[in-house]
């Protein structure tokens, strides 16, 4: 007997289509530009997520490199932060979801990635986050990037565009508008980018997808 309500196996889980494109893009551009790319209701849950932990003010002011080489924002971005844990259950789905790609990218590509970081990110209006590159000069651990929008209703004339550059040489770029639930993936030693100043409130999650640097000294965390 045919049970119709289940998914036919050739469909298997519902995130193949997504992550085969992404895979794919990743291959062949280095990027991967995604609208509506969440599964349900998840865009919804970190968005609620994002605004108890606003509440609780555990947002920060953003800084530029690792360790000594701080650099406190204000000429360079002009962010606040909030790390994303498993604390919440908006916080591991999201970490679930992404280690889902994680694996599905390692198997795909061979990229051995180890590790993912995550952390909310609110611009208020003159927010800005000048042309840079994700990976730590001196570390390179950061392979690939993720930005996630949470922006309802968002138009041009807010601002507040992504522009990825391919490569050094690249100075017209790829523009993207942070509309809800786009999700945007490079690689991060060879996109650079910005944040263009936004007129109104803007919300995005970054991550960062890490090899495992562990040294002797050093041992990174699993996740
Ligand atoms: C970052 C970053 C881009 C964005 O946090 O490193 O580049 O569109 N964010 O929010
Ligand atoms: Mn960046």
């Amino acid at each position: 007997m045919i049970n119709t309500t289940r998914t036919p196996p050739e469909f298997g889980d519902p995130n193949d289509v997504l992550f085969s494109r992404i895979a794919d893009d990743i291959r062949t551009k280095g990027y991967s530009v995604n609208p509506e790319a969440l599964p349900e209701n998840l865009g919804e849950k970190l968005y609620q997520l994002l605004g108890s932990m606003a509440k609780k003010q555990a947002f920060n002011k953003s800084s530029i490199g690792r360790d000594q080489q701080l650099i406190q924002k204000g000429t360079v971005r002009g962010d606040e932060t909030c790390w994303i844990t498993d604390e919440s259950a908006a916080g591991r789905e999201w970490l679930g979801w992404m280690h889902d790609l994680q694996v599905f990218l390692n198997r795909r590509l061979f990229l051995g990635l180890f590790s993912f970081e995550s952390h909310f990110s609110h611009y208020r209006a003159g927010g800005f986050y000048k042309r840079h590159l994700d990976a730590f000069q001196g570390e390179d651990n950061r392979v690939l990037s993720t930005v996630l929008y949470l922006n309802h209703n968002w138009e041009s004339k807010h601002g507040g565009e992504l522009i990825l550059f391919n490569g050094k040489q690249d100075l017209e770029g790829i523009n993207v508008k942070p509309n809800f639930g786009t999700v945007v993936l490079f690689l991060s030693e060879e996109f650079p980018h910005e944040v263009v100043a936004t007129h109104n409130d803007r919300y995005s999650v970054a991550g960062w997808f890490c090899l495992n640097t562990s040294t002797s000294k050093k041992i990174d965390p699993p996740s």
